[in-house]
């Protein structure tokens, strides 16, 4: 038989499905193979009736849903009206990347596979249930079922097995070689321009809206940095509702860009246009030409914890023996427990990660920095207006990330640190590329039941906006249950409740865990409160909402729910576990949580 090339699509929210089939694909160039690997959404689907090997990967985003560079891919792929058999000539295998303290474990893996041999493909093996939650982590499944994997292709295609494979340390090409231009000056760069064509905006055409306000608001002497963050979207097409979330693209801190090129001793305003060495189509977000500045700032996740293939790749470059033993050890399997005490668990960036290395980084060739960084992916965060009372803008509410591990320095979240640093007022006009998306929310749109919402800390944020499109359409029926740590400190939107309420179109009620010696949450005022909740539900058919960090806030409020329905409905435990499941199945209670 002859030998075949190799396709690996991926579906990827976060990167880590991404980087996985990166490594795939590079295992197949290191057995000297052809191989492509792709987002899904930019692979011709319809051609997959010709392929003849498939790896799939994917990772399965927030309620079991695909990740969105698939989205379109699973559409597709589950029309009723494609023939069964159509993929007869497929082998395919499906690794899927989950983590198995979520309900719905790896449950796009799963879903995809089963469909595949639906359409009479053949797969080479089980599904790879790869999981965050493992021990030794994901890679413990994904070591093995790759040995699997090309055990059964060597099998398949012996030709393929006969190849004598390039060694581990021998660098593989990159995937862009960079070609500096002398005479473009930085001004020919292309900077967010605002869209001619008229097109909702999305992740392949973001809008740069116009950064309005950024404003604290958590008292100055509360441990939290939390900004109301006000955006104009004029000229955008963006339409947007209750419960839906926006995306948007970080920058790396200028410090940090500074310092990547001292390292790597780059000139930032340096111009180059990039050019693929395969198949692989250049990064649609970069310009061409571009500045060494722009690439580092605003596309190479420099400051995230470094994966296992990052060290891999580095140890290519090193030529110190004392630096390369350790990244050796740190790219095998064996040395996973030392990695992981080393970068992730002090949460340590790719960044302090080269400034450890520093001979290796001076080897550093530029033309693998997109191999060796992942790009910056997209935040997501929930809208916290409504368009209806605030035409044109988009505002969010976003605490600063900011902790302490073992490192000197503390650990920044990109994202929220970029927007506590952006100062309209001082730095001038500031753009930054968003677009939106539906959320996980969904609130009553024709029929008008009460909404009863628990939204403590910023999970106050969708309520906020649910509130203010509600009053806009003339829906009075609001119950908020809001906590925070005080009253004084870090009760957000304090005036704007209070006004609601005076108009009588809400109600409000508030836990202040610290403001006294007992702490106070969300959940016992949903229990003080039986009585009302329970008319509102079972008389007045109320959805119920919960948003906000996912610790123990959730279950906890959903075992108050419970306990409300016990004493007033006068249900067993069962029933009121029934109850519940009953309102989940039909939009009746929706929750929205993270980390
Ligand atoms: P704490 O920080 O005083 O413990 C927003 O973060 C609010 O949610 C704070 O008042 C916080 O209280 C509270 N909170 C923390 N853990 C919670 C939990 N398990 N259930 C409900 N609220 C919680």
């Amino acid at each position: 038989m002859s030998q075949p090339s190799l396709l690996v699509l991926y579906g990827s929210q976060t990167g880590t499905a991404q980087d996985t089939a990166q490594r795939i694909g590079r295992q197949a160039q290191r057995r000297r193979l052809q191989v492509n690997v792709l987002p899904l959404d930019h692979y011709n689907v319809a051609s997959l009736i010709s392929e003849s090997l498939v790896v799939f990967v994917s990772s399965t985003a927030g309620q079991g849903d695909p990740p969105d560079n698939m989205k379109n891919f699973w559409k597709f792929v589950f029309r009723k009206s494609l023939p069964v058999g159509s993929l007869r000539n497929l082998d395919c295998a499906v690794l899927g990347l989950g983590d198995s303290s979520y309900p719905k474990f790896n449950f796009v893996a799963k879903k995809l596979q089963k469909r595949l041999l639906q359409l009479g493909a053949n797969a080479l093996l089980p599904v790879g249930l790869a999981d965050d939650q493992h021990d030794l982590g994901a890679d413990a499944v994904i070591d093995p079922w790759l040995d699997a994997f090309w055990e059964k292709v060597f099998s398949l295609y012996p030709s393929m097995a006969a190849v004598i494979p390039l060694r581990e340390d021998e660098p593989l090409p990159p995937t862009y070689t960079f070609h500096f231009l002398d005479d473009v000056s930085e001004k020919t760069e292309d900077r967010l321009r605002i869209p001619t064509e008229q097109s909702v905006p999305s992740q392949s055409r973001p809008f740069p809206a116009r950064l309005v306000s950024n404003c604290r608001v958590t008292d100055s002497s509360h441990f939290q940095d939390v900004r109301h963050i006000e955006f104009d979207i004029s000229g955008s097409d963006i339409q947007f509702s209750a419960g839906d979330v926006v995306m948007m693209y970080p920058c790396n801190a200028l410090e940090d860009v500074q310092q990547f090129c001292e390292l790597l001793r780059l000139d930032p305003g340096a111009m180059f246009s990039l050019r693929a060495t395969g198949s692989t189509a250049v990064p649609p977000r970069l310009p061409q030409p571009c500045s060494l500045r722009h690439l580092v700032e605003k596309h190479l996740d420099v400051a995230a914890v470094p994966r296992r293939s990052f060290f891999e790749l580095l140890s290519t470059f090193a030529t110190n023996e004392v630096e390369k033993e350790k990244l050796l050890e740190f790219s095998s399997a064996a040395g996973q427990d030392e990695l992981h005490s080393y970068c992730n668990r002090p949460r340590r960036s790719a960044l302090e990660v080269l400034a450890d290395f520093p001979h290796t980084t001076a080897e550093l060739k530029v033309d693998f920095l997109l191999d060796l960084f992942p790009e910056i992916q997209p935040r997501s965060f929930s809208i916290a207006s409504s368009l209806l009372a605030h035409p044109q803008r988009l505002q969010i509410l976003v605490a600063v990330v900011r902790y302490k591990t073992k490192m000197y320095k503390p650990r920044r979240g990109l994202c929220s640190s970029w927007f506590a640093s952006l100062d309209p007022q001082a730095q001038g006009e500031v753009y930054v590329p968003l677009w939106v998306k539906k959320g996980s929310l969904k609130f009553p749109k024709e029929k008008d039941p009460p909404v009863i919402m628990v939204g403590p800390g910023t999970g106050l944020a969708p309520f906020r906006s649910a509130v203010q499109e509600r009053i806009a359409e003339g829906k009075h029926d609001n119950v908020l249950f809001f906590g925070c740590r005080s009253e004084s400190k870090d009760f957000f939107y304090r005036s704007e409740w209070e006004e609601k309420m005076e108009a009588g179109h809400l109600t409000l009620f508030t836990a202040f865990s610290r403001d006294q010696e007992e702490k106070v949450y969300v959940q016992q005022r949903v229990r003080e409160n039986a009585e009302l909740l329970w008319d509102l539900i079972a008389n007045r058919s109320a959805c119920f909402y919960i948003a906000g960090n996912a610790k123990d806030m959730p279950t906890s409020v959903c075992d108050a729910l419970k306990e409300v329905f016990q004493q007033e409905g006068g249900l067993s435990s069962e029933e009121a576990e029934q109850m519940l499941l009953t309102m989940e199945r039909t939009g009746r209670f929706q929750s929205e949580t993270w980390s």
